[in-house]
């Protein structure tokens, strides 16, 4: 579609035209993540990615879009996710391509295209994109933090994983946590059941909310899990997969379980668990939160996907994983969450004209020391302002007396006696701070320079 770029070029001449003084804002549906609450989201990866490398996952990262056939595919033609909420696009070459609304179809198709040795384990972060009705919680741009693991089947792994998820979740102390788990069954034994609960919702049908009145036959099991209350009445006695599972996945389940139990994680079983994504087999799960609110109290869920290697052209391959939402984990998080890590050590205020600061900065970053500075030749007044708001510990005063001395004066911004080090001692001087125990631990909630 090269002729493509001829309508955008006009819009943009357009919008240009139009666009006066009006200050432009991000899109409904995204929002901006910025300094302080930054930190907190990037400790919470930070913490993510160090309990994942101890389980010995790596860091995958796949493309933000992907040709539309891996989530049509992957995802399944009849979800909410591919149906209504793709932001799918043309590009300029012809091809079909979408935002990914979720990875693990990207790392299933990844897995089919590079064929790393199983068991394969990756973790992701990153941004996910879904056209959904944007409130507190839920965006159309948002935020994952992820694993998935290919290649076994072994109902230990389905532990593992769902263990990972809790204790993270718990470690981030969200308040009112629980896990819903249940088992859809598998290729033996889910037509059969598909068959079973159609022939239960046949009679029921126009009593069904208006959607599911129309598409209840496409995937009948997300009627069980619609939470509208016409789907909730009439479906109250419907038949549960886990009714329906043949002995392999009940076996399957039950060591799922075991095991949960073993490890002192407190499953609830619930029957009418039915996740929002079709390639799920057997186990699913998912952790919410009291502190969200009802309709979007999920802070992450997840569960196998067996058939969903060899939908993307693959040999048949087991995987499980899960994904947790990072926006509504920072919106959950309880007040004694982790606090985010140290934020500045030192402030230079230099009051020789910027050039002493210049070299004196760039020297402590690249020891390793967290400094900032003052510009535009500010009063020393204005510049120990800043220095006090930084949050820093100490102010590292350059004045002409100091400059020709070869010295710095160690001002401390917390309390304490003011010293002064010759220029070349001054990481010497500021790790000995430290150890005092005088380096500054900021929260994230602490107002910013
Ligand atoms: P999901 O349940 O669609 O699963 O999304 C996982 C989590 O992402 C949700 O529990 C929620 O916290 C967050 N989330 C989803 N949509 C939004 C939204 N519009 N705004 C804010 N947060 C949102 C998956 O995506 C699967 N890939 C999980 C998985 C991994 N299954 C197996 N492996």
């Amino acid at each position: 579609m090269r002729g493509a770029d001829r309508p955008i070029l006009s819009e943009v001449r357009a919008a240009e035209r139009s666009a006066g003084d009006e200050p432009l804002r991000a899109p409904s549906g995204t929002h901006d993540i910025l300094p302080p609450e930054s930190a907190v989201f990037e400790g919470v990866v930070a913490r993510f990615a160090s309990r994942a490398r101890l389980a010995g996952y790596g860091l995958a990262l796949t493309p933000l879009f992907e040709e539309l056939a891996v989530f049509s595919r992957g995802v399944g033609s009849s979800t909410d996710v591919v149906t209504k909420e793709m932001y799918d696009f043309v590009d300029k070459g012809g091809r079909h391509l979408a935002l990914r609304p979720e990875v693990t179809a990207s790392v299933a198709r990844a897995y089919v295209q590079h064929r790393p040795t199983l068991p394969w384990r990756v973790w992701y972060w990153g941004p996910q994109f879904r056209y959904e009705r944007p409130q507190a919680g839920r965006y159309r741009q948002f935020w994952q933090l992820g694993a998935e693991v290919l290649g076994t089947g072994d109902p230990d792994l389905d532990v593992e994983v769902i263990e990972l998820a809790w204790t993270f979740c718990e470690g981030e102390r969200i308040p009112g946590l629980s896990l819903a788990l249940n088992s859809l069954g598998d290729g033996a034994c889910r037509p059969a059941y598909r068959e079973r609960l159609l022939a239960f919702l046949e009679p029921l049908a126009a009593q069904l909310c208006p959607e599911h009145q129309t598409r209840y036959r496409d995937n009948p099991l997300r009627v069980l899990d619609c939470k509208r209350p016409a789907c909730r009445d009439a479906t109250a006695a419907a038949p549960t997969p886990l009714e329906a599972l043949c002995p392999s996945c009940r076996t399957h389940f039950a060591r799922v379980q075991e095991g949960l139990a073993s490890l002192g994680i407190p499953a609830v079983v619930t029957p009418r668990l039915v996740r929002g994504l079709d390639y799920y087999t057997r186990t699913t799960f998912e952790i919410t939160a009291s502190a969200l609110s009802a309709s979007q109290d999920a802070v992450g869920g997840g569960g196998r996907y067996d058939g969903l290697v060899a939908a993307l052209g693959g040999p048949e391959t087991p995987g499980i994983g899960f994904s947790l939402g990072l926006d509504r984990l920072l919106l959950a998080r309880g007040d004694d969450a982790p606090a985010p890590e140290a934020g500045l050590e030192a402030f230079v205020v230099d009051l020789t004209g910027g050039g002493a600061a210049l070299v004196l900065t760039s020297r402590l970053r690249r020891a390793g020391v967290a400094v900032e500075r003052a510009f535009d030749s500010r009063s020393l007044r204005a510049q120990l302002r800043m220095a006090d708001r930084s949050g820093a510990a100490v102010a590292l005063i350059i004045g002409p007396a100091e400059r020709a001395a070869g010295e710095v004066r160690l001002h401390p911004l917390r309390g304490g006696e003011e010293s002064v080090v010759a220029i070349e001692e001054v990481e010497g001087a500021l790790r000995a701070l430290d150890g005092a125990g005088e380096r500054p631990r900021r929260t994230g909630n602490e107002e910013q320079a």
